[in-house]
């Protein structure tokens, strides 16, 4: 399990990625961050996920905001005074246009902030949505999250929103998502919303078989990471000797993510001049999607200043679009 360094990458220029992926696997055990899925091709086979049937939370959701779209934006009085919108993980906007579409048919006056850390998703949405909502004042920030939140702080001219809808608050751990909660409602003002979507905890096996399909397109999700490390860090990973590998695990509500290497192997990365060993079985963390439950939201609200408006179920309950107040 040596990982050995060369010298010369001192001189060198490595991307964040390149050093976040060296960092990671040579840590023991070896991870990954789940933000790096989301180059073109992870956007791609994303977007196939959230079309499978096994992947309940798409729907869950649409139905969630279709349904009850009435009911968010009078809860978040959406007509009664220019807003900010701003979106965490816009992605590709299936959803929210659902939302965005209502208020404008509604004369709500508002402009949109989709916030992405992919750039190729963020062009593909303002096109998008432009085209359909030609009258949809969008202004896309193409950022990490919490640097998205220092821009934003200065933008206080209005009401603000914060969408942070699809699960996405899944891929933190418990205490960073209490933080990043937590940094959101303190970078609003009183009386300022977030809405935000969490699946709920559930049946195990519905949950497992979301992220462990037998369509392998979660295999393909997880695999383009070693994929990715090849087209932009010249590495040579061969896919075909790691395996994906999805655990749910009930106490915690973590469903966890791996790749499994199948042999003893060496990968090099040419433009990192460095080597990793992998230990037959050896494993790289990739992601974790923390499942919630309404208890939970309560008591991360309570500690973060935020007062709960209202929960916005769908009809199997299994997803969550909670809507709260900072305080
Ligand atoms: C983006 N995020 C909320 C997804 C999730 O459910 O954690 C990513 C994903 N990973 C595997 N399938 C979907």
């Amino acid at each position: 399990m040596n990982a050995k360094k060369s010298t010369e990458n001192v001189r060198m220029q490595i991307s964040a990625f390149g050093k976040d992926v060296m960092y990671g696997l040579s840590q023991h055990p070896k991870s990954i961050s789940s933000k790096y899925f989301y180059d073109a091709e992870g956007d791609r086979i994303f977007q196939q996920i959230m079309e499978m049937p096994e992947y309940y939370l798409t729907n869950c959701e649409y139905e969630i905001l279709s349904q009850q779209r009435k009911e968010i934006c009078d809860a978040i009085r959406a007509f009664d005074e220019p807003l900010n919108i701003i979106e965490f993980g816009a992605g590709d906007g299936y959803k929210t246009r659902l939302l965005l579409k209502y208020m404008l048919e509604n004369k709500a006056e508002f402009t949109y902030y989709p916030v992405d850390i992919s750039n190729h998703i963020l062009n593909e949405l303002e096109t998008n949505l432009s085209d359909e909502m030609p009258a949809l004042d969008i202004k896309p920030l193409n950022l990490e999250y919490f640097k998205a939140l220092t821009t934003l702080s200065k933008i206080k001219d209005r009401r603000n929103v914060i969408l942070f809808l699809g699960a996405n608050i899944g891929n933190f751990k418990y205490n960073e998502a209490e933080n990043f909660i937590g940094r959101m409602s303190s970078t609003i003002n009183p009386g300022d919303m977030l809405l935000m979507g969490v699946d709920l905890r559930k049946n195990p096996d519905t949950i497992r078989l979301a992220y462990d399909d037998p369509h392998g397109l979660t295999e393909s999700f997880n695999l383009n990471l070693l994929k990715r490390m090849n087209r932009e860090l010249g590495a040579d990973f061969n896919t075909s000797n790691f395996s994906h590998y999805a655990f749910y695990e009930p106490v915690d509500g973590e469903m966890l993510s791996y790749l499994v290497s199948k042999k003893n192997q060496v990968v090099h990365f040419d433009a990192l001049e460095w080597s990793v060993e992998f230990n037959t079985n050896e494993f790289i963390h990739t992601e974790v999607s923390r499942k919630y439950s309404i208890y939970e939201l309560e008591i991360i609200a309570e500690s973060q200043h935020l007062e709960v408006v209202k929960h916005f179920f769908d009809t199997k309950q299994y997803f969550v679009d909670t809507l709260f107040k900072v305080k």
